[in-house]
């Protein structure tokens, strides 16, 4: 077997035969199952979508129906996945709190019987339902208040933001919610996803599959991305401020968070949509001078590093729109979760119906024939100094 040569990140390198999405990065092409992004935007909703990108294909009237009553009466949690979460610290991460429940999920259902497409359909319709319920309640419960119980006659988005407040949220914040779900949900092998397909290849369960990816998402390259464009916007301040940030990151090679992209090098597709939800609720709910910051920035950015292919991803916006509608910063994140939850199963599905474990190679660049030198041999060293020789 011949050894490939090495690419780091392993950048334009297959790792599957996918026919779950599609994305032209040169076009700023991304399609689900075919159908055009801006189209689901326009005219799915979040579940649907789901059910396109799990079953690969759009549902009939009574398999949508079907799905969303499944996934309403499963969102409650397991009083003992409460209790647990009670004990989380009220300074951990969302995304922390959010990656431990998930894999507790696994201790409560049937383990590993992939070839039952009923405990298949269970697994999906749990984790779809519970997920944001789990999202919901830590926000409450790390200042020491009892989760929103879901309203089953509540549809998914509008349930989400009503177990944050306990209010039912207007139709047009609803919306534009869902429509971030439904942006959100899918984007081929991104590194979580990845993560999902080399969880799923070893046969565990789904549970711990959803668990590895919410871990990837989480840093700052990849969903964190949108935490810290808030602060970063904040940080800069002003306007005036703009330019000369721009200039001190590209003259120290500081990554600028919310841009750039390994597949787009163009605008991301997803950050146009999410601009016009943005300015939809400006007019709604009143203009951010933060907005105007944020639009400064692009501008510059593309003036300085566009011809490097570097535009706003879907990160870049998105925060403006959770922020608009009430939503915590450090939520951000689990929102990309909540949304990526459908693209992680339709690959975990892909991935046990033609399965082989993943198990690449590398190329050793150590030595050979070391001797074992015995602990009284050995030369002491300051273990911060040697570990940063190390490195
Ligand atoms: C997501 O993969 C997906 O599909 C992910 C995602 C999804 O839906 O799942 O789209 C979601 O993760 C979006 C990305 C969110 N992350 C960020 O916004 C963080 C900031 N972006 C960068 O860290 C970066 O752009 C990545 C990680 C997103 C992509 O990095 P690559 O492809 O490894 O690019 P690179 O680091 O090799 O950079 C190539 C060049 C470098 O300059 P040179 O060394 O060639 O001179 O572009 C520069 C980089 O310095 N560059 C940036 C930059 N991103 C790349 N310079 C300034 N600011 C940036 N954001």
């Amino acid at each position: 077997m011949t050894v490939c040569e090495y690419i780091p990140g392993l950048e334009n390198i297959p790792a599957a035969r996918s026919s779950i999405s599609y994305v032209d990065g040169k076009q700023g092409i991304l399609e689900y199952r075919g159908i055009p992004i801006e189209e689901l935007a326009q005219k799915s909703t979040s579940l649907e979508t789901a059910y396109l990108l799990i079953w690969g294909r759009l549902p009939s009237k009574e398999e949508l129906a079907t799905f969303e009553a499944d996934i309403y009466n499963h969102r409650r949690i397991k009083y003992r996945i409460r209790d647990m979460m009670k004990c989380f610290p009220e300074t951990g991460h969302p995304m922390d709190a959010l990656q431990t429940s998930a894999a507790a999920l696994g201790l409560f259902y049937a383990r590993r019987t992939l070839n039952d497409p009923a405990y298949i359909w269970d697994a999906v319709v749990r984790l779809m339902a519970k997920i944001p319920t789990m999202v919901a309640a830590f926000k409450l419960m790390r200042k020491g208040n009892d989760p929103i119980q879901p309203r089953d006659d509540l549809d998914y988005a509008t349930n989400f933001l009503y177990m944050l407040t306990e209010q039912v949220p207007d139709p047009i914040a609803a919306r534009i919610f869902d429509v971030c779900l439904i942006l959100h949900a899918e984007h081929t092998i991104n590194a979580s996803t990845f993560s999902a397909m080399v969880t799923s290849s070893t046969l565990t369960d789904p549970y711990a599959v959803v668990a590895s990816a919410v871990g990837t998402l989480a840093g700052p390259l990849h969903g964190g991305a949108n935490e810290e464009v808030i602060e970063m916007l904040n940080e800069i301040g002003s306007i005036e401020n703009v330019r000369a940030y721009v200039e001190d990151c590209v003259t120290n090679k500081k990554k600028i968070m919310g841009f750039g992209h390994r597949v787009y090098k163009v605008k991301d597709p997803r950050a146009t949509i999410l601009q016009t939800l943005a300015e939809r609720l400006f007019d709604q709910r009143g203009r951010d001078r933060i907005y105007d910051i944020a639009v400064e920035l692009e501008k510059v950015i593309e003036e300085k590093l566009g011809h490097k292919g570097i535009y706003a991803n879907v990160d870049f916006y998105s925060g403006l729109v959770y922020r608009k509608l009430g939503i915590p910063t450090d939520l951000f994140t689990p929102i990309f979760a909540i949304a990526r939850v459908a693209g992680w199963l339709a690959h975990w599905r892909e991935q046990i119906n033609e399965n082989r474990i993943f198990r690449p190679t590398q190329i050793y660049q150590g030595e050979h024939g070391i001797p074992y030198v015995a602990l009284g041999d050995r030369v002491h060293r300051d273990p911060l100094v040697s570990v940063a020789d190390d490195r």
